[in-house]
Protein backbone atom coordinates (compact mmCIF):
# COMPACT_ATOMS: atom_id res chain seq x y z
CA UNK A 1 0.00 0.00 0.00
CA UNK A 2 0.95 3.83 -0.90
CA UNK A 3 3.23 4.12 -3.40
CA UNK A 4 6.66 6.27 -3.42
CA UNK A 5 8.44 8.12 -5.90
CA UNK A 6 11.96 10.19 -6.22
CA UNK A 7 13.76 12.27 -8.62
CA UNK A 8 16.60 13.81 -8.82
CA UNK A 9 18.67 15.18 -12.48
CA UNK A 10 18.73 17.86 -14.49
CA UNK A 11 15.15 17.65 -16.11
CA UNK A 12 11.87 18.78 -14.48
CA UNK A 13 11.59 16.65 -11.39
CA UNK A 14 7.68 17.85 -10.62
CA UNK A 15 6.33 15.40 -13.87
CA UNK A 16 8.51 12.60 -13.53
CA UNK A 17 6.66 12.69 -9.89
CA UNK A 18 3.01 12.90 -11.17
CA UNK A 19 3.92 11.08 -14.15
CA UNK A 20 5.18 8.14 -11.73
CA UNK A 21 2.54 8.70 -8.57
CA UNK A 22 -0.51 8.25 -11.72
CA UNK A 23 1.23 4.59 -12.44
CA UNK A 24 1.52 3.79 -8.74
CA UNK A 25 -1.78 4.91 -8.46
CA UNK A 26 -3.01 1.39 -7.72
CA UNK A 27 -0.88 1.16 -4.97
CA UNK A 28 -3.15 3.08 -2.78
CA UNK A 29 -5.74 6.64 -3.19
CA UNK A 30 -6.61 7.76 -0.64
CA UNK A 31 -4.00 10.94 -0.83
CA UNK A 32 -1.25 12.08 -2.55
CA UNK A 33 1.03 14.82 -2.05
CA UNK A 34 4.73 15.97 -3.50
CA UNK A 35 7.53 18.11 -2.59
CA UNK A 36 9.87 19.81 -4.98
CA UNK A 37 13.35 21.21 -3.78
CA UNK A 38 14.88 24.61 -5.39
CA UNK A 39 17.19 26.94 -4.07
CA UNK A 40 16.50 25.20 -0.39
CA UNK A 41 13.40 26.11 -0.57
CA UNK A 42 10.67 23.03 -0.48
CA UNK A 43 7.28 23.77 -2.42
CA UNK A 44 5.15 21.05 -0.81
CA UNK A 45 1.65 19.86 -2.38
CA UNK A 46 -0.73 17.90 -0.77
CA UNK A 47 -3.89 16.89 -1.61
CA UNK A 48 -7.11 14.18 -0.17
CA UNK A 49 -8.05 12.70 -3.11
CA UNK A 50 -6.48 10.98 -6.79
CA UNK A 51 -3.23 12.53 -8.37
CA UNK A 52 -5.75 13.82 -10.86
CA UNK A 53 -6.59 16.54 -8.03
CA UNK A 54 -3.14 16.93 -7.23
CA UNK A 55 -1.98 17.75 -10.80
CA UNK A 56 -4.46 20.14 -10.81
CA UNK A 57 -3.64 21.83 -7.64
CA UNK A 58 0.56 21.68 -7.98
CA UNK A 59 1.74 24.84 -9.17
CA UNK A 60 2.83 25.06 -12.60
CA UNK A 61 5.35 27.67 -12.41
CA UNK A 62 7.14 25.70 -9.44
CA UNK A 63 10.05 23.92 -11.37
CA UNK A 64 12.76 22.07 -9.66
CA UNK A 65 15.15 19.15 -10.54
CA UNK A 66 15.00 17.18 -7.64
CA UNK A 67 11.47 16.28 -5.49
CA UNK A 68 9.87 13.37 -3.56
CA UNK A 69 6.11 11.96 -3.95
CA UNK A 70 3.80 9.74 -2.73
CA UNK A 71 0.12 8.10 -3.05
CA UNK A 72 -1.33 6.95 0.12
CA UNK A 73 -3.68 3.93 1.16
CA UNK A 74 -4.50 5.63 4.71
CA UNK A 75 -3.12 3.16 8.01
CA UNK A 76 -2.29 5.59 10.85
CA UNK A 77 -4.70 8.30 10.02
CA UNK A 78 -7.66 9.34 8.44
CA UNK A 79 -7.41 10.19 4.48
CA UNK A 80 -7.06 13.95 4.46
CA UNK A 81 -4.50 16.66 3.70
CA UNK A 82 -3.28 16.60 6.69
CA UNK A 83 -2.27 12.82 6.92
CA UNK A 84 -1.15 13.24 3.02
CA UNK A 85 2.88 12.56 2.38
CA UNK A 86 4.97 14.44 2.04
CA UNK A 87 5.75 15.08 5.96
CA UNK A 88 8.14 17.70 7.12
CA UNK A 89 10.18 18.38 10.82
CA UNK A 90 9.33 20.78 12.55
CA UNK A 91 11.99 23.34 11.05
CA UNK A 92 11.10 22.70 7.73
CA UNK A 93 14.47 21.32 6.90
CA UNK A 94 13.48 18.06 6.10
CA UNK A 95 11.00 16.62 4.21
CA UNK A 96 9.78 12.80 3.49
CA UNK A 97 7.85 9.90 2.06
CA UNK A 98 7.10 6.88 3.45
CA UNK A 99 5.41 3.30 2.65
CA UNK A 100 5.20 0.85 5.41
CA UNK A 101 3.87 1.27 8.83
CA UNK A 102 6.17 2.23 11.72
CA UNK A 103 5.10 -0.20 14.55
CA UNK A 104 6.74 1.71 17.50
CA UNK A 105 5.86 5.00 16.50
CA UNK A 106 3.67 5.89 19.92
CA UNK A 107 6.47 4.51 21.73
CA UNK A 108 9.02 6.72 19.57
CA UNK A 109 6.78 9.74 20.45
CA UNK A 110 6.33 8.91 23.82
CA UNK A 111 10.73 8.50 24.07
CA UNK A 112 11.91 11.20 21.85
CA UNK A 113 9.12 13.85 20.78
CA UNK A 114 7.66 15.05 24.08
CA UNK A 115 8.65 18.69 22.85
CA UNK A 116 7.46 18.22 19.39
CA UNK A 117 4.04 19.66 18.27
CA UNK A 118 3.15 16.99 16.07
CA UNK A 119 0.74 18.49 12.91
CA UNK A 120 -0.54 14.88 11.44
CA UNK A 121 -1.77 11.62 12.68
CA UNK A 122 0.63 9.58 11.16
CA UNK A 123 3.33 7.21 12.00
CA UNK A 124 5.47 8.78 9.59
CA UNK A 125 5.70 11.87 10.57
CA UNK A 126 7.24 10.39 13.46
CA UNK A 127 9.85 8.66 11.75
CA UNK A 128 10.86 12.59 10.01
CA UNK A 129 10.59 14.76 13.25
CA UNK A 130 13.54 11.63 15.01
CA UNK A 131 15.64 11.89 11.70
CA UNK A 132 15.75 16.04 12.73
CA UNK A 133 16.26 15.37 16.29
CA UNK A 134 18.89 12.86 15.60
CA UNK A 135 20.56 15.07 12.56
CA UNK A 136 20.71 18.16 15.06
CA UNK A 137 22.51 15.87 18.27
CA UNK A 138 24.65 14.35 15.74
CA UNK A 139 25.69 16.96 13.42
CA UNK A 140 25.71 15.14 10.39
CA UNK A 141 22.31 14.26 8.44
CA UNK A 142 23.36 10.87 7.51
CA UNK A 143 24.54 10.03 10.97
CA UNK A 144 21.16 11.39 12.08
CA UNK A 145 19.20 8.99 9.30
CA UNK A 146 21.05 5.71 10.62
CA UNK A 147 20.44 6.51 13.83
CA UNK A 148 16.66 7.39 13.36
CA UNK A 149 16.42 3.47 11.97
CA UNK A 150 17.65 2.26 14.12
CA UNK A 151 15.21 2.94 16.53
CA UNK A 152 12.91 2.15 14.29
CA UNK A 153 10.49 -1.03 13.90
CA UNK A 154 8.18 -1.92 11.31
CA UNK A 155 8.26 -1.73 7.34
CA UNK A 156 9.44 1.62 5.77
CA UNK A 157 10.34 2.61 2.28
CA UNK A 158 11.80 6.19 2.72
CA UNK A 159 12.75 8.93 0.99
CA UNK A 160 13.93 12.04 2.53
CA UNK A 161 15.19 15.36 1.32
CA UNK A 162 17.37 17.93 3.22
CA UNK A 163 16.61 21.59 1.89
CA UNK A 164 20.34 22.34 2.42
CA UNK A 165 21.46 19.37 -0.02
CA UNK A 166 20.25 20.06 -3.33
CA UNK A 167 22.06 17.06 -4.19
CA UNK A 168 20.87 14.21 -2.34
CA UNK A 169 18.08 11.88 -1.88
CA UNK A 170 18.31 9.50 1.68
CA UNK A 171 16.58 6.84 0.98
CA UNK A 172 16.41 3.46 2.80
CA UNK A 173 14.25 -0.02 2.75
CA UNK A 174 13.49 -2.35 5.34
CA UNK A 175 10.54 -4.67 4.51
CA UNK A 176 8.30 -2.99 2.11
CA UNK A 177 9.30 -2.42 -1.92
CA UNK A 178 11.57 -0.14 -3.32
CA UNK A 179 13.81 0.22 -6.50
CA UNK A 180 16.68 2.56 -7.41
CA UNK A 181 16.27 3.57 -11.16
CA UNK A 182 19.69 4.69 -13.07
CA UNK A 183 19.45 7.24 -15.89
CA UNK A 184 22.15 9.09 -17.89
CA UNK A 185 22.69 12.02 -15.15
CA UNK A 186 19.63 11.46 -13.50
CA UNK A 187 18.51 8.90 -10.73
CA UNK A 188 15.39 7.59 -9.29
CA UNK A 189 13.20 5.71 -6.59
CA UNK A 190 10.07 3.78 -6.76
CA UNK A 191 7.89 1.25 -5.29
CA UNK A 192 7.88 -0.52 -8.20
CA UNK A 193 9.76 -0.36 -11.72
CA UNK A 194 6.22 0.56 -13.71
CA UNK A 195 6.21 4.05 -12.19
CA UNK A 196 9.38 5.67 -14.00
CA UNK A 197 9.14 2.89 -17.32
CA UNK A 198 9.50 5.93 -19.33
CA UNK A 199 12.78 7.49 -17.92
CA UNK A 200 14.86 4.48 -17.23
CA UNK A 201 14.79 0.74 -17.56
CA UNK A 202 17.90 -0.04 -15.32
CA UNK A 203 17.29 -0.49 -12.02
CA UNK A 204 18.50 -1.75 -8.84
CA UNK A 205 17.22 -3.84 -6.57
CA UNK A 206 17.52 -2.45 -2.56
CA UNK A 207 17.28 -5.22 0.35
CA UNK A 208 16.36 -4.60 3.99
CA UNK A 209 17.70 -2.45 5.89
CA UNK A 210 19.98 -1.07 3.00
CA UNK A 211 20.34 2.87 2.61
CA UNK A 212 20.45 4.46 -0.57
CA UNK A 213 22.75 7.55 -1.46
CA UNK A 214 21.27 8.57 -4.46
CA UNK A 215 22.54 11.83 -6.71
CA UNK A 216 22.89 12.99 -10.04
CA UNK A 217 25.18 10.58 -11.47
CA UNK A 218 25.78 8.24 -8.45
CA UNK A 219 24.05 5.95 -6.12
CA UNK A 220 25.46 4.11 -3.46
CA UNK A 221 23.99 1.71 -1.45
CA UNK A 222 25.22 1.26 2.12
CA UNK A 223 24.12 -1.37 4.50
CA UNK A 224 23.10 0.63 8.40
CA UNK A 225 26.54 0.10 9.66
CA UNK A 226 27.76 2.10 6.91
CA UNK A 227 29.24 -0.58 4.60
CA UNK A 228 29.32 0.11 0.88
CA UNK A 229 27.35 -2.61 -0.87
CA UNK A 230 28.04 -3.23 -4.49
CA UNK A 231 25.29 -4.67 -7.14
CA UNK A 232 24.48 -4.95 -10.66
CA UNK A 233 21.72 -3.11 -11.88
CA UNK A 234 18.83 -5.29 -14.46
CA UNK A 235 17.25 -4.62 -16.94
CA UNK A 236 12.96 -4.47 -16.55
CA UNK A 237 11.30 -6.36 -18.61
CA UNK A 238 8.38 -4.46 -18.65
CA UNK A 239 7.21 -2.82 -21.91
CA UNK A 240 5.95 0.33 -20.73
CA UNK A 241 3.00 0.13 -23.22
CA UNK A 242 2.19 -2.91 -21.03
CA UNK A 243 1.22 -0.23 -18.67
CA UNK A 244 -1.01 1.88 -20.42
CA UNK A 245 -4.86 1.41 -21.14
CA UNK A 246 -4.75 2.13 -24.69
CA UNK A 247 -8.29 1.85 -26.26
CA UNK A 248 -10.05 0.09 -23.70
CA UNK A 249 -11.97 1.94 -20.59
CA UNK A 250 -10.26 0.60 -18.60
CA UNK A 251 -7.26 -1.75 -17.34
CA UNK A 252 -9.71 -4.31 -15.88
CA UNK A 253 -11.27 -5.02 -19.15
CA UNK A 254 -7.98 -5.15 -21.01
CA UNK A 255 -7.09 -7.54 -18.13
CA UNK A 256 -9.93 -9.90 -18.61
CA UNK A 257 -9.81 -9.89 -22.38
CA UNK A 258 -5.65 -10.54 -22.26
CA UNK A 259 -6.76 -13.72 -20.54
CA UNK A 260 -6.42 -15.84 -23.58
CA UNK A 261 -2.86 -14.34 -24.29
CA UNK A 262 -1.75 -14.71 -21.40
CA UNK A 263 -2.70 -18.58 -21.07
CA UNK A 264 -0.63 -18.63 -25.22
CA UNK A 265 2.13 -17.25 -23.16
CA UNK A 266 2.53 -19.61 -20.60
CA UNK A 267 2.11 -22.41 -22.58
CA UNK A 268 4.87 -20.78 -24.53
CA UNK A 269 7.26 -20.51 -21.10
CA UNK A 270 6.40 -23.72 -19.71
CA UNK A 271 7.00 -25.74 -22.89
CA UNK A 272 10.34 -27.62 -23.99
CA UNK A 273 11.30 -28.34 -27.54
CA UNK A 274 10.18 -31.40 -27.75
CA UNK A 275 6.30 -30.25 -26.37
CA UNK A 276 7.15 -31.53 -22.87
CA UNK A 277 6.61 -29.46 -19.48
CA UNK A 278 9.82 -27.26 -18.56
CA UNK A 279 9.65 -26.52 -15.05
CA UNK A 280 13.12 -25.63 -12.92
CA UNK A 281 14.61 -28.91 -12.20
CA UNK A 282 15.14 -27.53 -8.14
CA UNK A 283 11.62 -27.07 -8.25
CA UNK A 284 10.47 -30.22 -9.74
CA UNK A 285 12.82 -31.77 -6.89
CA UNK A 286 11.37 -29.86 -3.97
CA UNK A 287 7.44 -30.56 -5.11
CA UNK A 288 8.36 -34.64 -5.44
CA UNK A 289 10.47 -34.53 -1.94
CA UNK A 290 7.74 -33.04 -0.37
CA UNK A 291 5.06 -35.39 1.95
CA UNK A 292 2.65 -32.16 2.41
CA UNK A 293 2.13 -28.97 0.94
CA UNK A 294 1.08 -25.87 1.91
CA UNK A 295 -0.15 -23.24 0.02
CA UNK A 296 -0.49 -20.29 1.38
CA UNK A 297 -1.90 -16.68 -0.40
CA UNK A 298 -4.53 -14.67 0.39
CA UNK A 299 -8.17 -12.98 -1.13
CA UNK A 300 -8.15 -13.86 -5.52
CA UNK A 301 -4.86 -15.58 -4.63
CA UNK A 302 -6.45 -17.80 -2.23
CA UNK A 303 -8.98 -18.74 -4.39
CA UNK A 304 -6.61 -20.04 -7.19
CA UNK A 305 -4.72 -22.25 -4.28
CA UNK A 306 -7.88 -23.68 -3.84
CA UNK A 307 -8.13 -24.93 -7.61
CA UNK A 308 -4.34 -25.77 -7.38
CA UNK A 309 -5.19 -27.83 -4.56
CA UNK A 310 -7.53 -30.66 -6.50
CA UNK A 311 -4.63 -30.30 -9.63
CA UNK A 312 -1.67 -31.09 -6.78
CA UNK A 313 -3.67 -34.01 -4.90
CA UNK A 314 -5.68 -35.21 -7.85
CA UNK A 315 -2.92 -35.40 -10.24
CA UNK A 316 0.83 -35.86 -8.40
CA UNK A 317 -0.81 -37.61 -5.61
CA UNK A 318 0.91 -35.15 -3.30
CA UNK A 319 -1.53 -33.73 -0.17
CA UNK A 320 -1.87 -30.45 -0.10
CA UNK A 321 -3.02 -27.75 2.71
CA UNK A 322 -4.69 -24.40 1.54
CA UNK A 323 -4.52 -21.46 3.90
CA UNK A 324 -5.30 -18.08 4.28
CA UNK A 325 -2.55 -15.94 4.66
CA UNK A 326 -3.06 -13.67 7.33
CA UNK A 327 -4.59 -16.65 9.63
CA UNK A 328 -2.00 -18.83 9.48
CA UNK A 329 0.04 -18.08 12.32
CA UNK A 330 -2.91 -18.30 14.69
CA UNK A 331 -4.03 -21.65 13.37
CA UNK A 332 -0.69 -23.34 12.31
CA UNK A 333 -1.36 -26.81 11.78
CA UNK A 334 1.01 -29.49 12.77
CA UNK A 335 3.03 -29.60 9.68
CA UNK A 336 4.45 -32.65 8.55
CA UNK A 337 8.02 -33.87 8.22
CA UNK A 338 8.82 -32.36 5.00
CA UNK A 339 6.33 -29.56 3.79
CA UNK A 340 7.30 -27.35 1.24
CA UNK A 341 5.54 -23.85 1.26
CA UNK A 342 3.84 -22.77 -1.86
CA UNK A 343 3.03 -18.84 -1.48
CA UNK A 344 0.63 -17.65 -4.51
CA UNK A 345 0.87 -14.07 -4.71
CA UNK A 346 -0.19 -11.84 -7.84
CA UNK A 347 2.35 -8.65 -6.62
CA UNK A 348 4.66 -11.08 -4.74
CA UNK A 349 4.39 -7.87 -2.16
CA UNK A 350 1.41 -9.01 0.28
CA UNK A 351 2.58 -9.07 3.64
CA UNK A 352 0.39 -11.27 5.63
CA UNK A 353 2.24 -14.05 3.05
CA UNK A 354 5.40 -12.56 3.70
CA UNK A 355 4.77 -12.78 7.49
CA UNK A 356 4.18 -16.80 7.23
CA UNK A 357 7.64 -16.66 5.08
CA UNK A 358 9.57 -15.33 7.62
CA UNK A 359 8.22 -17.46 10.01
CA UNK A 360 8.08 -20.74 8.38
CA UNK A 361 12.05 -20.43 6.75
CA UNK A 362 12.97 -19.85 9.91
CA UNK A 363 11.69 -22.99 10.29
CA UNK A 364 13.93 -24.36 8.23
CA UNK A 365 11.12 -24.97 5.46
CA UNK A 366 11.75 -24.49 1.83
CA UNK A 367 9.54 -22.33 -0.20
CA UNK A 368 8.28 -21.97 -3.88
CA UNK A 369 6.97 -18.33 -4.49
CA UNK A 370 4.40 -18.44 -7.89
CA UNK A 371 4.18 -14.40 -9.03
CA UNK A 372 3.54 -12.18 -11.43
CA UNK A 373 6.75 -10.03 -10.24
CA UNK A 374 9.87 -12.11 -10.15
CA UNK A 375 11.78 -9.57 -8.86
CA UNK A 376 9.55 -9.06 -5.58
CA UNK A 377 10.49 -9.96 -2.09
CA UNK A 378 8.27 -12.96 -1.87
CA UNK A 379 10.20 -13.83 -4.79
CA UNK A 380 13.53 -13.32 -3.62
CA UNK A 381 13.14 -14.51 -0.21
CA UNK A 382 11.79 -17.76 -1.39
CA UNK A 383 14.22 -20.61 -2.47
CA UNK A 384 12.41 -21.03 -6.21
CA UNK A 385 10.01 -18.72 -8.28
CA UNK A 386 7.61 -19.86 -10.83
CA UNK A 387 6.76 -16.78 -13.03
CA UNK A 388 3.26 -16.18 -14.16
CA UNK A 389 4.48 -14.39 -16.66
CA UNK A 390 0.85 -12.08 -17.26
CA UNK A 391 2.38 -8.86 -17.85
CA UNK A 392 1.85 -6.29 -15.58
CA UNK A 393 -1.92 -6.32 -13.67
CA UNK A 394 -2.96 -2.73 -12.62
CA UNK A 395 -6.82 -3.41 -12.05
CA UNK A 396 -7.10 -3.36 -8.38
CA UNK A 397 -9.20 -6.48 -9.02
CA UNK A 398 -7.35 -9.31 -10.08
CA UNK A 399 -8.72 -11.38 -13.33
CA UNK A 400 -5.55 -12.39 -15.56
CA UNK A 401 -3.05 -13.37 -12.75
CA UNK A 402 -6.09 -15.55 -11.28
CA UNK A 403 -6.07 -17.58 -14.44
CA UNK A 404 -2.34 -17.32 -14.93
CA UNK A 405 -1.87 -18.91 -11.30
CA UNK A 406 -4.11 -22.25 -11.93
CA UNK A 407 -2.97 -22.64 -15.20
CA UNK A 408 0.75 -22.18 -13.76
CA UNK A 409 -0.09 -24.72 -10.70
CA UNK A 410 -2.04 -27.07 -13.84
CA UNK A 411 1.37 -27.70 -15.30
CA UNK A 412 3.12 -27.98 -11.83
CA UNK A 413 1.17 -30.63 -10.70
CA UNK A 414 1.50 -32.71 -13.82
CA UNK A 415 5.26 -31.67 -14.21
CA UNK A 416 5.41 -33.41 -10.42
CA UNK A 417 3.17 -35.94 -11.48
CA UNK A 418 5.94 -37.04 -13.98
CA UNK A 419 8.67 -36.76 -12.24
CA UNK A 420 7.41 -39.00 -9.49
CA UNK A 421 6.26 -41.80 -12.26
CA UNK A 422 2.66 -41.13 -12.62
CA UNK A 423 1.43 -41.78 -16.04
CA UNK A 424 -1.61 -39.09 -17.13
CA UNK A 425 -2.96 -38.82 -20.03
CA UNK A 426 -3.89 -35.18 -19.19
CA UNK A 427 -1.52 -32.67 -21.50
CA UNK A 428 -2.01 -29.31 -20.16
CA UNK A 429 -0.75 -27.84 -22.38
CA UNK A 430 -2.84 -28.99 -25.34
CA UNK A 431 -5.66 -28.45 -23.09
CA UNK A 432 -4.65 -25.19 -22.00
CA UNK A 433 -4.70 -24.31 -25.69
CA UNK A 434 -8.16 -25.14 -25.82
CA UNK A 435 -9.04 -22.91 -22.65
CA UNK A 436 -7.13 -20.37 -24.17
CA UNK A 437 -9.76 -20.21 -27.53
CA UNK A 438 -12.76 -20.99 -25.33
CA UNK A 439 -11.41 -17.82 -23.29
CA UNK A 440 -11.62 -15.93 -26.62
CA UNK A 441 -15.33 -17.07 -27.37
CA UNK A 442 -16.58 -15.78 -23.92
CA UNK A 443 -14.69 -12.53 -23.92
CA UNK A 444 -16.13 -11.62 -27.64
CA UNK A 445 -19.90 -11.95 -26.10
CA UNK A 446 -19.45 -9.04 -23.92
CA UNK A 447 -22.96 -7.49 -24.97
CA UNK A 448 -24.48 -10.75 -23.30
CA UNK A 449 -22.71 -10.04 -20.01
CA UNK A 450 -23.63 -6.57 -19.94
CA UNK A 451 -27.45 -7.53 -20.65
CA UNK A 452 -27.79 -9.71 -17.79
CA UNK A 453 -25.47 -7.95 -15.27
CA UNK A 454 -27.72 -4.99 -15.93
CA UNK A 455 -30.35 -7.39 -15.64
CA UNK A 456 -29.64 -9.03 -11.97
CA UNK A 457 -27.34 -6.46 -10.74
CA UNK A 458 -28.14 -2.70 -11.63
CA UNK A 459 -29.96 -2.28 -8.33
CA UNK A 460 -29.96 -5.02 -6.53
CA UNK A 461 -28.32 -4.95 -2.70
CA UNK A 462 -26.94 -8.15 -2.55
CA UNK A 463 -26.43 -11.37 -4.90
CA UNK A 464 -25.37 -15.44 -4.22
CA UNK A 465 -23.43 -17.57 -5.79
CA UNK A 466 -23.66 -21.09 -5.75
CA UNK A 467 -21.46 -24.14 -7.06
CA UNK A 468 -19.96 -27.43 -5.74
CA UNK A 469 -17.00 -29.00 -6.13
CA UNK A 470 -14.48 -27.13 -8.14
CA UNK A 471 -17.50 -24.80 -8.92
CA UNK A 472 -17.48 -23.87 -5.79
CA UNK A 473 -13.84 -22.14 -5.47
CA UNK A 474 -15.05 -20.51 -8.69
CA UNK A 475 -18.28 -19.19 -6.88
CA UNK A 476 -15.99 -17.99 -4.12
CA UNK A 477 -13.66 -15.67 -6.53
CA UNK A 478 -17.29 -14.58 -8.33
CA UNK A 479 -18.54 -13.25 -4.96
CA UNK A 480 -15.66 -10.93 -4.37
CA UNK A 481 -14.69 -10.05 -7.64
CA UNK A 482 -18.10 -9.01 -7.65
CA UNK A 483 -18.07 -7.24 -4.11
CA UNK A 484 -15.45 -5.59 -4.90
CA UNK A 485 -15.84 -3.22 -7.28
CA UNK A 486 -19.86 -2.89 -7.48
CA UNK A 487 -20.24 -2.77 -3.43
CA UNK A 488 -22.72 -5.22 -3.91
CA UNK A 489 -22.97 -7.62 -1.12
CA UNK A 490 -21.87 -10.61 -2.78
CA UNK A 491 -21.51 -14.11 -1.35
CA UNK A 492 -20.27 -17.50 -2.82
CA UNK A 493 -21.60 -20.74 -1.25
CA UNK A 494 -21.05 -24.43 -1.51
CA UNK A 495 -24.84 -25.74 -3.04
CA UNK A 496 -25.27 -28.28 -0.50
CA UNK A 497 -24.68 -25.51 2.61
CA UNK A 498 -27.60 -23.61 1.09
CA UNK A 499 -30.31 -25.43 3.46
CA UNK A 500 -28.47 -25.56 6.71
CA UNK A 501 -28.62 -21.25 7.04
CA UNK A 502 -27.92 -19.05 3.92
CA UNK A 503 -31.52 -19.79 2.21
CA UNK A 504 -33.27 -17.65 4.75
CA UNK A 505 -31.42 -14.88 2.81
CA UNK A 506 -33.22 -15.42 -0.42
CA UNK A 507 -36.21 -12.94 -1.26
CA UNK A 508 -38.16 -12.09 -4.19
CA UNK A 509 -35.65 -11.23 -6.79
CA UNK A 510 -32.96 -11.98 -5.57
CA UNK A 511 -29.69 -12.83 -8.06
CA UNK A 512 -28.66 -16.01 -7.38
CA UNK A 513 -25.92 -17.37 -10.24
CA UNK A 514 -25.04 -20.88 -10.05
CA UNK A 515 -22.05 -22.79 -11.70
CA UNK A 516 -22.21 -25.86 -13.50
CA UNK A 517 -19.37 -27.38 -15.05
CA UNK A 518 -18.69 -31.09 -13.46
CA UNK A 519 -21.56 -33.72 -14.37
CA UNK A 520 -21.07 -35.65 -10.96
CA UNK A 521 -22.45 -32.66 -9.21
CA UNK A 522 -24.42 -31.10 -12.16
CA UNK A 523 -27.99 -32.31 -11.13
CA UNK A 524 -27.69 -31.38 -6.93
CA UNK A 525 -26.45 -27.54 -8.08
CA UNK A 526 -29.56 -27.70 -10.44
CA UNK A 527 -31.44 -29.06 -7.49
CA UNK A 528 -30.20 -26.06 -5.30
CA UNK A 529 -31.15 -23.77 -8.61
CA UNK A 530 -34.59 -24.98 -7.98
CA UNK A 531 -35.12 -24.91 -4.49
CA UNK A 532 -33.81 -20.53 -4.45
CA UNK A 533 -35.91 -20.31 -7.61
CA UNK A 534 -39.01 -21.77 -5.80
CA UNK A 535 -38.41 -19.14 -2.75
CA UNK A 536 -38.50 -16.33 -5.52
CA UNK A 537 -34.76 -16.08 -6.38
CA UNK A 538 -33.98 -14.22 -9.99
CA UNK A 539 -31.72 -17.52 -10.75
CA UNK A 540 -28.88 -17.51 -13.95
CA UNK A 541 -27.06 -20.68 -14.33
CA UNK A 542 -23.46 -21.01 -16.71
CA UNK A 543 -23.02 -24.41 -17.24
CA UNK A 544 -20.51 -26.97 -19.41
CA UNK A 545 -21.34 -27.41 -22.71
CA UNK A 546 -22.80 -31.01 -22.69
CA UNK A 547 -24.10 -30.16 -19.09
CA UNK A 548 -26.85 -27.75 -20.21
CA UNK A 549 -30.65 -29.00 -19.57
CA UNK A 550 -32.65 -26.00 -20.19
CA UNK A 551 -32.73 -23.72 -23.05
CA UNK A 552 -32.27 -20.67 -20.85
CA UNK A 553 -29.02 -20.85 -19.25
CA UNK A 554 -25.31 -19.49 -20.25
CA UNK A 555 -23.50 -22.39 -21.79
CA UNK A 556 -19.51 -22.40 -21.70
CA UNK A 557 -17.11 -23.84 -24.28
CA UNK A 558 -16.16 -27.57 -23.70
CA UNK A 559 -12.57 -27.39 -21.64
CA UNK A 560 -11.11 -30.33 -19.62
CA UNK A 561 -13.10 -30.78 -17.08
CA UNK A 562 -9.91 -30.28 -14.50
CA UNK A 563 -9.71 -26.88 -16.19
CA UNK A 564 -13.51 -26.00 -16.39
CA UNK A 565 -12.41 -22.52 -13.74
CA UNK A 566 -10.24 -21.03 -16.27
CA UNK A 567 -13.16 -20.55 -18.92
CA UNK A 568 -15.87 -20.41 -16.00
CA UNK A 569 -14.48 -17.36 -14.38
CA UNK A 570 -14.42 -15.48 -17.52
CA UNK A 571 -18.16 -14.71 -17.26
CA UNK A 572 -17.89 -13.88 -13.59
CA UNK A 573 -15.34 -11.54 -13.98
CA UNK A 574 -17.68 -9.92 -17.26
CA UNK A 575 -20.68 -9.77 -15.07
CA UNK A 576 -18.71 -7.64 -12.32
CA UNK A 577 -17.24 -5.57 -14.84
CA UNK A 578 -20.59 -4.39 -15.70
CA UNK A 579 -22.26 -4.39 -12.64
CA UNK A 580 -19.90 -2.08 -11.28
CA UNK A 581 -20.38 0.08 -14.51
CA UNK A 582 -23.70 0.25 -14.32
CA UNK A 583 -23.60 1.27 -10.98
CA UNK A 584 -21.55 4.15 -11.28
CA UNK A 585 -18.41 2.67 -9.28
CA UNK A 586 -14.83 3.30 -10.18
CA UNK A 587 -14.24 -0.05 -11.91
CA UNK A 588 -10.12 -0.32 -11.65
CA UNK A 589 -9.78 1.57 -8.15
CA UNK A 590 -12.51 0.90 -6.24
CA UNK A 591 -13.21 2.31 -2.24
CA UNK A 592 -10.96 1.48 0.45
CA UNK A 593 -8.67 -0.77 -1.87
CA UNK A 594 -5.04 -0.92 -3.04
CA UNK A 595 -3.38 -3.41 -5.06
CA UNK A 596 -0.75 -4.33 -3.53
CA UNK A 597 -1.31 -4.87 0.54
CA UNK A 598 1.74 -4.23 2.00
CA UNK A 599 0.73 -3.96 5.36
CA UNK A 600 -0.71 -6.87 7.45
C1 LIG B 1 -8.95 -9.25 -5.45
C2 LIG B 1 -7.51 -9.15 -5.26
C3 LIG B 1 -6.96 -9.46 -3.93
C4 LIG B 1 -5.56 -10.08 -4.05
C5 LIG B 1 -4.94 -10.23 -2.65
C6 LIG B 1 -3.60 -10.92 -2.72
O1 LIG B 1 -9.31 -8.98 -6.76
O2 LIG B 1 -6.80 -8.78 -6.15
O3 LIG B 1 -7.81 -10.27 -3.19
O4 LIG B 1 -5.68 -11.32 -4.68
O5 LIG B 1 -4.80 -8.97 -2.08
O6 LIG B 1 -2.71 -10.20 -3.52
P1 LIG B 1 -1.43 -10.89 -4.15
O7 LIG B 1 -1.88 -11.92 -5.10
O8 LIG B 1 -0.69 -9.77 -4.80
O9 LIG B 1 -0.68 -11.51 -3.00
Amino acid sequence: MCGIVGFIGANDAKEVLLTGLEKLEYRGYDSAGIALLKDEDVNVTKVKGRIASLREKVDEHVTATMGIGHTRWATHGEPSEDNAHPHQSASGRFTLVHNGVIENYAEVRDQFLTDVTLQSETDTEIVVQLIEQFANETNDVLAGFRKALSVLKGSYALALIDNQNEDLIYVAKNKSPLLVGLGDGFNLVASDAMATLKETDRYVEIEDKEIVLVERDRVEIQKLDGTVVERAAYTAEIDASETEKGTYPHFMLKEIDEQPFVIRKIIQEYQDKNDTIKVDKNIRKAMTKADRIYIIAAGTSYHAGLVGKQFIEKLANIPVEVHIASEFSYNMPLLSENPLFVFISQSGETADSRSVLVQTKALGHPALTITNVPGSTLSREADYTLHLHAGPEIAVASTKAYTAQIAVLAILAVDSARAKGIELSFNPLQELAIVASAMETLTDQKDEFERIAKEMFATTRNAFFIGRGTDYFVVQEAALKLKEISYIQAEGFAGGELKHGTIALIEEGTPVIAISTQENVNLSIRGNVQEVAARGANTCVVSMKGLETDGDEFVLPHVHELLTPLVSVVPMQLLAYYAALHRDCDVDKPRNLAKSVTVE
